[in-house]
């Protein structure tokens, strides 16, 4: 999705260039969420105006197009303050083109340039009604009319602040957006804001940070809407502090400081750990150096500030090391990862797990209706992969959904559900939508996400946080092992006091315990996979069957072939094959089993049989030193044997390294696939 990136730098002399160099760094930073174009605004050499340089394509395009526009100009000289904004754009409204790409403008003389990310869902009424009063439009976006209304406003209200202009506008529309807003009639100034799109905002000050908290101020006239038809400025706002929060808040105030506005923390992360994540509907605005949150609307619950926040993250974790792509570090961090996800939380010597995010609501969470849980893609396979289990520890009726389908079902919802809303990201939009609707309806909300400072983690009741470190790559590998080990601990827990569960919940730690381990000797098989790629890149298709524990394998295993190497792939329940997909097979269909020693075993073995029975040449997926399985083809892969419920995390690495190596002889961008977004921000 798009990726914002903005950088304010007040009482900290910097120059033209080494401002460029930070924006492209940021956006550098961004390009793993997906992207199709880019652009950067800073001011011009004499102040005087703001010059834009935007590309289609990649940072790296419009790199080059920003030396070629700014050779021979001296921007070396340095700026005392200054406020550049840049973007990464992932085409919503409008092909991929230099016309539709961000900043976008106010007017011919860029007196407002801005950047979004969401979509603006009335913005041919606010386009509609710009029209009427002159104003004429130069791409087909929904985020140029934000840029023209807030010219509009500025004109009419000649009296506005800048944040109070950006307020008004905001005020007018509708939809998702996290904008970033420069402009030049208000030198040094940054406006920002966000509803149900993430934004930060990161602060570098040289000393120690006087405070912790920026209090929340609010306007006097809170729901008090603009209307636009009104040419006069009686609409104004008083923005007034709110009178409790001054004495125990201090407003950020720093003599030398810089200010980075980005989608996310990995922008953000070299240059300062200490961030404030923006709620829905707070304005945040830098003027003379100091910054204040606003919010548009007064709510009982809302805290009296908004609390300044370490960043956990390291830069190495989100640097590639010796690895080639990140995808390639990230299936290989999966030792490590799992062991994250479990730290601090399984106590393999007392056989006890303690989940501190949810242990308050395990009463509650026992006596519920039902465990439905919810997510996209990779976080939804990680709900298949664990539902058996869950049903089994927990006794249950457990429902998997997709949050898509989810939303357009009205799916009934009661007071006494409990709802899981997976996502690595904390940031889809589906996921996001699934999470209000069931909130709005009365049920426990739990959030299992990867994204400290989420939109779903902040607006659940409670939740796991996976631990799996900064995903980068856009087909998701380490959250997804880490998800299903979240979900078992959490199917652990709930079984605690079940005696007959005793014995079973045992195995499963016994086997945790083990993981790490057994996934090192699975990655071991990494060059015997890069051999298998070779005989089927050059393919139309795969098919990837299984069965019980190991269905979610087959899903997962099909969409990374997908999302990589643009192949078709099908994941295949094996119990369905005689109902249709036996039809596929032949001598020349590429064909990848499953087949472990787990209590489908035998129905698996049938699977296989008939397959084989068809010409079908398969590879299989088996167990170390399982001779009668392996009887059946020349090719296969031998993986550590472990408890049933955990086969899952050792059968999906083969699949992950077989998609990154097609990938690879491909020729397809490993980490950036064509058409998709590492956060899908929009429904
Ligand atoms: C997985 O490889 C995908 N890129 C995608 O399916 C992803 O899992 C999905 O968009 C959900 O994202 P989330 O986990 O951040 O919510």
């Amino acid at each position: 999705m798009c990726g914002i990136f903005a950088y304010l730098n007040y009482l900290t002399p910097k120059s033209r260039q080494e401002v460029l160099d930070l924006l492209l760094t940021g956006l550098k930073r961004l390009e793993y969420r997906g992207y199709d174009s880019t652009g950067v605004a800073i001011d011009s050499p004499d102040n005087k105006n703001i010059v834009m340089v935007k590309r289609t394509g990649k940072v790296k395009v419009l790199e080059e197009a920003i030396q070629e526009h700014f050779s021979g100009a001296d921007y070396s000289e340095p700026v005392l303050t200054h406020i550049g904004i840049a973007h990464t754009r992932w085409a919503t409204h409008g092909v991929p083109c230099e016309r539709n790409s961000h900043p976008h403008r106010s007017d011919e003389g860029n007196g407002f340039v801005v950047v979004h990310n969401g979509i603006i869902t009335n913005y041919n009424d606010v386009k509609t009604f710009l029209a009427k009063r002159g104003y004429d439009f130069e791409s087909d976006t929904d985020t140029e009319v934000f840029a023209k209304l807030v010219h509009h406003l500025w004109k009419t209200h000649p009296t506005y602040s800048f944040r109070e202009l950006v307020e008004q506008a905001i005020l007018q529309v509708e939809g998702a957006f996290a904008i970033a807003v420069k402009s030049k009639h208000f030198p040094g100034e940054c406006v920002a804001s966000r509803r149900s799109s993430p934004l930060l905002v990161g602060i570098k000050t040289k000393t120690r940070l006087a405070t912790d908290h920026i209090p929340i101020l609010y306007g006097k006239a809170d729901d008090k809407k603009l209307n636009p038809d009104q040419d006069t400025d009686s609409g104004k706002q008083q923005v007034l502090p709110r009178s409790e929060s001054t004495s125990e808040f201090m407003p950020l105030e720093e003599k030398e400081v810089e200010y980075f506005f980005a989608s996310d923390a990995s922008a953000v992360i070299e240059h300062t750990n200490r961030v404030i994540y923006l709620e829905d509907d707070d304005v945040a605005a830098v003027r003379d150096g100091t910054l204040s949150i606003h919010r548009l609307k007064k709510s009982l619950d809302d805290p009296h500030a908004r609390e300044i926040t370490t960043l956990k993250m390291e830069i190495q974790q989100i640097m590639k090391g010796n690895y080639d792509y990140f995808m390639q570090k990230e299936i290989f961090e999966q030792p490590d990862s799992v062991v994250n996800t479990m730290r601090g939380r399984v106590r393999f010597d007392g056989n006890a797990i303690v989940l501190g995010g949810i242990k308050d609501y395990i009463p509650e969470i026992k006596r519920c209706r039902r465990l439905m849980l919810i997510g996209c893609g990779t976080s939804y396979h990680s709900a298949v992969a664990t539902r058996q289990l869950l049903e089994e520890l927990t006794e249950l009726p457990v429902m998997v959904e997709l949050a898509s389908d989810f939303l357009d079902r009205n799916t009934p919802i009661f007071r006494d559900d409990v709802c899981f809303f997976i996502s690595q990201s904390g940031e889809t939009a589906d996921t996001l939508m699934a999470l209000r609707y069931c909130k709005q309806r009365g049920a426990l909300i739990v959030g299992i996400t990867n994204t400290v400072g989420s939109s779903i983690c902040r607006e659940s009741h409670c939740g796991v946080h996976i631990n799996a470190g900064p995903e980068i790559g856009v087909a998701s590998t380490k959250a997804y092992t880490s998800q299903f080990i979240s979900l078992v601990m959490f199917a652990l827990v709930m079984s605690e006091d079940r005696l007959s569960l005793q014995q079973r919940r045992l195995e499963i730690l016994q086997a945790l315990s083990k993981l790490a381990d057994q996934i090192r000797a699975v990655l071991k098989l990494d060059s015997k996979v890069q051999e298998l790629a070779k005989d089927l890149y050059q393919h139309k298709s795969l098919l990837i069957m299984g069965r019980g524990y190991n269905f979610a394998t087959c899903l997962e295993g099909a969409l990374k072939v997908k999302e990589l190497t643009y192949m078709h792939s099908e994941g295949i329940m094996a119990g369905e094959l005689k109902h249709g997909p036996l039809a596929l097979v032949d001598d020349s269909m590429p064909v990848l089993m499953i087949v472990l020693r787990d209590p489908v075993y035998v129905k698996c073995m049938n699977a296989l049989q008939q397959v084989t029975s068809r010409k079908g040449c398969p590879i299989i997926i088996c167990e170390e030193g399982d001779e009668e399985t392996q009887a059946f083809s020349s090719r296969h892969l031998e993986i550590p044997r472990t408890v049933d419920c955990l086969q899952g995390i050792l059968t999906v690495i083969p699949m992950q390294l077989l998609s990154y190596h097609i990938a690879v002889l491909r020729g397809c961008d490993v980490d950036c696939p064509r058409n998709l977004a590492k956060s899908v921000t929009v429904e």
